[in-house]
């Protein structure tokens, strides 16, 4: 009885194998006409996939005009960092969370990991890379070395952004302004007071200066 059972699962086994082994090349076959195929002229489907147009936008980055091909899909963030090599806006989260990729749009903030590149046509952009007057930084960016207003650094270049905006539009902001003005922006290091007193010596030095 054990015999026979054995025997049974033997011939199954077998069977199973020969099945087996027929579907695999069978599939074998089927990829390397696929692969011939993709190697001499692409697929019929991938010849169907659409296209994305791209579209040339013109406009100023830092005092300089640029001009450059950009997909609908292309965020102005990827555009800055990728095509204009202005990796000082950081990519953080990616999706209108964190506040580390803004930049100043015709001098309003704006998350540019948002903002399609499409769309800037015609428009000013202001990067962390454009604020210093030569050698001499920023006083907002002096301002945030100065009472260490950064751990990791990150979150930075997103919070001078957000405090520069600020304080070309109120020179003397309180104290709950400047949290209501920076409350888009995340330190994931916890840094707040010291970045809120930065902001605070930077408009003092700016009414001053
Ligand atoms: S990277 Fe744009 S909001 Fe976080
Ligand atoms: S300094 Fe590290 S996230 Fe803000």
């Amino acid at each position: 009885m054990e015999k026979t059972s054995k025997k049974r699962k033997k011939t199954f086994t077998r069977r199973a194998f020969l099945k087996g082994l027929g579907g695999s090349a069978a599939g074998t076959a089927l990829a390397s006409k696929f692969l011939r195929r993709g190697l001499a002229a692409p697929p019929q489907e991938m010849e169907a996939a659409p296209v994305h147009s791209q579209k040339t936008v013109t406009f100023s980055v830092n005092g300089r005009t640029v001009s450059l091909e950009v997909e609908p899909r292309e965020t102005l963030l990827d555009v800055l960092r990728q095509k204009l090599n202005l990796t000082g806006t950081k990519k953080t989260c990616d999706r209108g969370e964190c506040g580390s990729c803004t930049v100043l749009l015709d001098g309003q903030p704006v998350y540019s990991c948002l903002y399609p590149a499409i769309r800037v046509e015609g428009k000013t952009v202001t990067t962390i890379e454009g604020l210093a007057y030569g050698d001499e930084l920023h006083p907002v960016q002096q301002a945030f070395i100065d009472k260490d207003g950064y751990q990791c650094g990150f979150c930075t270049p997103g919070f001078i952004m957000s405090s520069v905006a600020l304080l070309n539009r109120n020179q003397k902001p309180t104290f709950p302004e400047i949290k209501t003005a920076l409350s888009g922006n995340l330190c994931r290091c916890g840094n707040y007071v010291k970045i809120y007193e930065a902001v605070r010596t930077a408009s003092e030095r700016m009414r001053k200066a």
